[in-house]
Order: C-alpha cells, then sequence, then structure tokens
C-alpha cells in the first residue's frame, strides 16, 4: 500500500440511456489525468467511476426498445460504457454500476438511518418534472416555446423538451433545515466549490432558500424500493449520489470507507447543484463529512451548444481516437480547453494542435535526441561536463515546469499544468537549435561539449516523460524505455512524479533504444474521413 495520503477522485456516473460522447469522456480524462498524477506522486489513490442506471430516463428507453431496463442496462455498460474507459486509457479502480447488490444494500442502510434519525417524512408534491434532467423544475427554470414542435409549451431550458406534471404521495427530506449549515460550509471553505463562477452560483441559490425534497417515487418501479414502504422507490438522483460511498464500503467497511472518504468530485456545471447542494446536505444529515471539493467543469461546445445526443451535436469519443490516438484526446481536451471554462471543439484545432504540439513539437523533440544518441554515441548515454549557462538554465526550467505544475494540479488547473511542463519543451527545442549538436558532432575539439548538450537534453527527456505520464500514458512509457530507463543501471532514476524535476538521474552509460515518432503524421484521407 502506498505510503502517502489518500487521493480518492470520482466522476459523477453516467446515465445508460444513451452511449458516450466527448462531453463525457471529457470529465473521465480530466479525473483520470488528476487520479495518475497522485499514484504517480505516491499517495494513496482511488479513482471512482460508474454507471447511473435507475429512474424513468432508463426505464422509458428500455421500453422503447422493448427489453427489461437491467437488460438494457447491461447491454449498455459492456457495449459502450466499459468500452469507452478502454478507448480513452482510463485506469480507474473501481467501477460502480447503481444496480450492484452492494450499492442498493448499503442504499437502503443511509436510507433507514436517516428515517429513524427524523430526517425523513411523508407528504404529497405536485410539481414540472424533466424526465431528462430526473428532476422536479421550478418556474426559473422553464421557458415558454414560441416556435417548432413544442410551440406554446413550456420546456426545460438544459434539453430544450417539455416537462411533465407530477403529483404524487411522496417521502421527503429535511433539506431545508441544512440551509444555514451549508452557507456556513461555503464561507468557511471557499474551495469546497470551485470555479468561483459556479460557487456564487450555489451561494446565491442556497441564499433564496431550501425546500424539502422528494425523494422516492410510487408511479413506477424501476429502483430501489424504500426501506420501510415497498410502494415506492427511491428518487434516482437521491440514490446515485450515494455511489460515491457506497463503492468504498459505507455502513460496510468501515475500514476502507475510513481511508478513502472524503472526495475530491468532478462534475458538469449542470449537476453542480446536485453535488455542492443536495449531496453535502445528505451527508450532513448521516454525521458524515463533505466531500473535500467539489468542482464543476465547463461543457464541450459544439456549434456554440452544449454538445449532446439528444441534439445530435454528439462525437463518439472514438471518432477522435481512431484517427489521433488515445493520447491526443487526452492532451487536447485538456490543454486547448481552460478546466472550469467552456470551450469548443474543433477538428482544425484539433488538426492543427496535433501537428504543432505533439508531432512537431514534443514528438520530434524526443525522436531528435533519441536518435542523436544513438547515432554519435552509439546508444549509450554520455558522462556530461561541466555545465555552462545554458545548461543551467535548463537545469532551471525543468526545476520550476516541475513545481509549478505539481502546484496547478493541486488547484485543479490542469490546462495551467500541461502549460508549465510544456517549456521545457520549449526551452528543450531553443536549446538543441541554439547548441547545434549536429555541428558539434563533427569535430573531436567539440565532442564534450557533445556530450554535455546530449546529457543535458537527455535529461529534459527524462523529466517530459515522468511529467506527461499522466496525461499521455502511451507516448511517455514508450520514451522512458527509449531512454533506457528501465534497463536497470546503477540507480535508476525516479517515475514518482514529485521527485521530476531533480537534475541527473538518468545515468550515464544507459542503453537507449530505437524510439518510432510517438505522433505519426496523420494521413489527410484519416482526417478528412474523421470530419
Ligand atoms: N447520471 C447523472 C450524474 C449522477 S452523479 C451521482 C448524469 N449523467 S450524464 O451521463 O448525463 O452526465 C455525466 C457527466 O457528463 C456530467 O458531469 C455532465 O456534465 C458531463 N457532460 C455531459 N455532456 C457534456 C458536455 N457537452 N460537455 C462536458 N461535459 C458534459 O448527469
Amino acid at each position: 500500500m502506498p505510503s502517502g495520503e489518500s487521493f480518492f477522485i470520482a466522476t459523477p456516473i453516467f446515465y445508460v440511456n444513451d452511449v458516450p460522447h466527448i462531453g463525457h469522456a471529457y470529465t473521465e480524462v480530466a479525473a483520470d489525468v488528476l487520479a495518475r498524477w497522485h499514484r504517480q506522486g505516491g499517495d494513496d489513490t482511488w479513482l471512482l467511476t460508474g454507471t447511473d442506471e435507475h429512474g424513468q430516463k432508463i426505464l422509458r428507453t428500455a421500453v422503447a426498445n422493448g427489453v427489461e431496463p437491467k437488460q438494457w442496462a447491461d447491454r449498455l455498460v459492456e457495449s459502450a460504457w466499459k468500452p469507452l474507459l478502454e478507448t480513452i486509457d482510463i485506469a480507474n479502480d473501481d467501477f460502480i454500476r447503481t444496480t450492484d447488490e452492494r450499492h442498493e444494500s448499503a442504499v437502503r442502510i443511509f436510507l433507514q438511518k436517516l428515517y429513524d434519525d427524523g430526517f425523513i417524512y411523508s407528504g404529497e408534491y405536485e410539481g414540472y418534472y424533466c424526465v431528462g434532467c430526473e428532476e422536479y423544475k421550478q418556474l426559473d427554470d422553464l421557458e415558454l416555446t414560441e416556435v417548432g414542435d413544442y410551440a406554446g409549451q413550456l420546456v426545460c431550458r438544459i434539453h430544450s423538451r417539455p416537462v411533465e406534471i407530477l403529483k404524487e404521495k411522496n417521502y421527503f427530506f429535511r433539506m431545508s433545515q441544512f440551509e444555514e449549515q451549508l452557507l456556513e460550509l461555503y464561507a468557511a471553505r471557499p474551495d469546497f466549490v470551485q470555479p468561483e463562477s459556479v460557487r456564487n452560483e450555489i451561494v446565491q441559490f442556497v441564499r433564496q432558500g431550501l425546500s424539502d425534497l422528494s425523494i422516492s417515487r410510487s408511479s413506477f418501479d424501476w429502483g430501489i424500493k424504500i426501506p420501510w414502504d415497498e410502494t415506492h422507490v427511491v428518487y434516482v438522483w437521491f440514490e446515485a449520489l450515494l455511489n460515491y460511498i457506497t463503492a468504498i464500503g459505507y455502513g460496510v467497511d468501515d475500514e476502507q470507507f475510513a481511508r478513502r472518504w472524503p472526495a475530491v468530485q468532478l462534475v458538469g456545471k449542470d449537476i453542480a447543484r446536485f453535488h455542492a447542494v443536495i449531496w453535502p446536505a445528505m451527508l450532513m444529515a448521516a454525521g458524515l463529512p463533505v466531500p473535500h471539493r467539489v468542482f464543476g467543469h465547463g461543457w464541450l461546445l459544439v456549434g456554440g451548444e452544449k454538445m449532446s445526443k439528444s441534439k445530435l451535436t454528439g462525437i463518439a469519443p472514438n471518432q477522435i481516437t481512431d484517427t489521433f490516438g488515445s493520447d491526443a484526446f487526452r492532451y487536447y481536451f485538456l490543454r486547448a480547453i481552460t478546466f472550469g471554462q467552456d470551450g469548443s471543439f474543433s477538428w482544425e484545432d484539433l488538426s492543427a494542435r496535433y501537428q504543432a504540439e505533439l508531432a512537431n513539437g514534443f514528438g520530434n523533440l524526443a525522436s531528435r535526441v533519441v536518435a542523436m544518441v544513438n547515432r554519435y554515441e552509439g546508444g549509450t548515454l554520455p558522462e556530461p561536463g561541466a555545465p555552462d549557462e545554458a545548461d543551467l538554465a535548463i537545469q532551471a526550467v525543468v526545476a520550476k515546469a516541475a513545481a509549478d505544475a505539481d502546484a496547478a494540479i493541486e488547484r485543479l488547473a490542469i490546462h495551467e499544468a500541461i502549460a508549465a511542463i510544456w517549456t521545457i519543451v520549449d526551452e528543450l527545442n531553443g536549446y538543441i537549435t541554439e547548441q547545434e549538436p549536429w555541428v558539434l558532432a563533427k569535430d573531436d575539439a567539440t565532442r564534450p561539449r557533445l556530450r554535455t548538450v546530449l546529457y543535458t537534453a537527455s535529461e529534459g527527456l527524462r523529466a517530459l516523460a515522468v511529467l506527461l505520464s499522466p496525461v499521455m500514458p502511451k507516448a511517455t512509457a514508450k520514451l522512458w524505455t527509449a531512454l533506457g530507463a528501465e534497463a536497470g543501471l546503477g540507480a535508476l532514476p525516479s517515475n514518482d512524479i514529485r521527485d521530476a524535476g531533480t537534475w541527473g538521474q538518468l545515468p550515464p552509460g544507459s542503453q537507449f533504444g530505437a524510439l518510432d515518432a510517438l505522433f505519426p503524421r496523420i494521413d489527410e484521407a484519416a482526417e478528412s474521413g474523421a470530419a
């Protein structure tokens, strides 16, 4: 077991009514990069993801497809959601399904506790309900459409679909009791909800006053039965939020629970209210700690609108990875979009960055340096001489980039971390152009200088292989091998991300291997086919 601090990170669990698009993949990749970073820093890391399978939305989809809801969920999980994780190279530690017995039984334990402690009562509710959101809506959340199929109807602002009027005898959670406590939480821990735009929206929402929350449904039965009244199932959101604790042994395995909880939670900003208002209120009622933080990232937009399958703007992740590979997918979305803001996706931008930053920037740098060590030194990393100013400048850039990147990751500013690491790519490319190792190689008198230059450039690559590994695990593994870093010559360079800035880790004498292009040229036919 790693000795470091616990780092538990969770993605939202995904609805299985449809197949994934790149918006879903975006949340996954961000969480995976943070998890890999912490894992590589020796923290006791756990990445949880999974699927949200109950509720009306899934039931209706299953009925429309003529199968039982569980059968539908099984099909989608196996054919679409688990394969997504491979497509984009996610190293999750667990995958929870809300139809897992471990989830259902722990949800019952949680509910019974809240009921016994007086936080749940029965009442009647009537309101507008959006099945797309699986949520009762206030009038503010709706708009009256004037044109199109739904002209004259009230539609949900998020889904642009008409809402339904529901009237039910329900069980209610006394959420209104937690208004003050939530406001105190936001004030005492400004980091609890981030970024600032989402935090402000949440604080304003709670300040307007909280109502109690309807947490059961009796008009359909695709859900977890309420333990003391089996004619009701638990409201899908109330149950889905509990996945973050049922997956780590809540109510069953106290040791595992204590080791992991609380979590860092990444969510799209559309579901920040559920995670930053309802979820902490539920935890407070149960006497449990709230999450470390809830970060609401922005949306991927296509044509200025949130990408979604229902609006037919969904792009499947493998449309991108089949051509560009999973490393480029991961890099592109985290580099091009400020984490926490919306970002527009375009094939042109993706191709341009692939070519300029990955193929010509990082890939070419790696190929050139490895090829020169092979060509001029027979593949053996030379012993460097005393460093001059230019060499020392590279050492300083590496140390600063590693420290800045780690600090940025701590703030969940993933784009800043990558930008900090990229200063190494840019500086090293400049260094090689200036030092002209191919000229130094021509003359015996400059051979000692050549060795120092090659060593310096190789050490820079060593740092890049470590620092970029959470973002681009495949390319950096190839580079690491080509640098002979696994061959075991004396002290091995450290793979610990928090040691990445320490200079001089590659032992002289390391045997380099060959390195194929890390980011091969995309042939134009494939590229335009993808577009
Ligand atoms: N099942 C709920 C979450 C329950 S968590 C207890 C849900 N599922 S979802 O499949 O609709 O969305 C999952 C995640 O994907 C959310 O974080 C959502 O914001 C994200 N995205 C869906 N479309 C997106 C974009 N176009 N852009 C970025 N992320 C988006 O909500």
